[in-house]
């Protein structure tokens, strides 16, 4: 199907904006005419379409663009199928309404009307915003990343280089439509974030992320290969390991309840010397929560922040696990089962 691309360059941000500009248009004019819920169909199909529909075919100029332009074409992208997707939603409410509308003289409004049930917010959301809370009660500011990364981010800027096992193939998402010597990928762990705030901020500093990760991991009970990390990260003067296991035992102790102990046994991450893995004790048994350790002064000076100012820790466990702990559920597969009979409970 052809696209307006008016008189931009193909390939350049400027046609992908004028295409996506043109697709809205489109779009509206033709929700606007739909007279029945028949032809609204009709224009769902037409513009959103999974296969050849028009918001297909500006997605697969994305694929076109330079590197530098994609975050912001992505965003843009996002916002219309956002935005078209929300006239349709609401064109089909009207037309709907419409219907009951005329019907309403048929119906006897002195029955009384049918519950509505109420849904409720997911656990693993529950467990993220219970987190961002405690954390922000610690100083830590709550940001995102992007969860499409390039090598830097994942990889390069925390010491993790070329020949290093953690950049196979095998063991990441690298994306299809990524080519050349920079293939993007789905980010494999939240500590892509450290890297992109302290880009782009000086110390002192304190934040918290939390979001998806992907890993090629065969599901089971305490392994699924899309799952979330909380990724601690602070750099000030004088920081030290003993602030960091303070900090990690007051998350726990909110988290979970209790005055909670923290233990930490000797790990290795390229991006933090020491390193630690972290366990917290709950129930009278030490549970593996996550990895942590101080920032290495190698990742400080690919942000451009002096080592020998500053130091900072940094550390990260997974959502699930500590969800599951916290609830008592046994496998983490039943978190994505989607079975209402689970979700209910929490
Ligand atoms: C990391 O990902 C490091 N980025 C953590 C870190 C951050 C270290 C900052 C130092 C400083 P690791 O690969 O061990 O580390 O993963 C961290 C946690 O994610 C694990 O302890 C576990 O709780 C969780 N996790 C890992 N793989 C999975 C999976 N497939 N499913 C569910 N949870 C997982």
């Amino acid at each position: 199907m052809a696209v307006s691309q008016d008189a931009e360059p193909a390939g350049s941000l400027a046609a992908f904006l004028a295409a996506l500009t043109a697709f809205r248009a489109a779009a509206a004019a033709t929700i606007g005419g739909a007279a029945d819920a028949a032809a609204l169909e009709q224009a769902r199909i037409e513009f959103l379409g999974a296969r050849g529909g028009r918001l297909k075919a500006v997605q697969k100029l994305l694929s076109d663009l330079a590197t530098a332009d994609r975050p912001a074409a992505g965003k843009h992208f996002n916002e219309a199928k956002e935005a078209v997707t929300g006239l349709f939603t609401t064109a089909r409410e009207q037309l709907a309404g419409g219907g009951a509308a005329r019907a309403a003289t048929a119906i006897d409004v002195t029955l009384p009307g049918d519950p509505v049930r109420l849904g409720h917010v997911h656990p693993i959301t529950q467990t993220i915003r219970q987190v961002q809370e405690i954390m922000a009660r610690l100083g830590f500011e709550s940001v995102d990343g992007p969860e499409v990364e390039d090598q830097w981010h994942n990889f390069e800027a925390l010491a993790i280089p070329a020949a290093h096992p953690a950049r196979d193939p095998l063991d990441n998402f690298y994306l299809a439509v990524a080519r050349g010597a920079d293939p993007l990928l789905l980010r494999s762990q939240t500590s892509t974030v450290q890297i992109r705030v302290m880009e782009g901020r000086r110390p002192p500093l304190r934040i918290v992320s939390l979001g998806r990760v992907y890993r090629p991991d065969t599901a089971d009970a305490t392994h699924y290969p899309m799952f979330h990390q909380v990724e601690g990260l602070l750099v000030e003067e004088g920081t030290t390991m003993a602030h960091l296991k303070s900090v990690l035992r007051q998350l726990a102790s909110s988290f979970l309840g209790g005055d909670v102990r923290v233990r930490f046994r000797p790990s290795f991450f390229p991006f933090t010397e020491p390193s630690v893995e972290f366990d917290m004790e709950w129930g009278g048994r030490w549970i593996e929560m996550g990895g942590a350790g101080m920032v290495d002064p190698a990742v400080l000076e690919a942000v451009g922040y002096d080592p020998a100012t500053v130091s900072g820790f940094a550390f990260g466990l997974g959502v699930e696990r500590i969800a599951a702990r916290r609830y008592g559920v046994a496998d983490i597969r039943d978190f994505y089962r989607n079975d209402v009979r689970f979700l209910r409970q929490f």
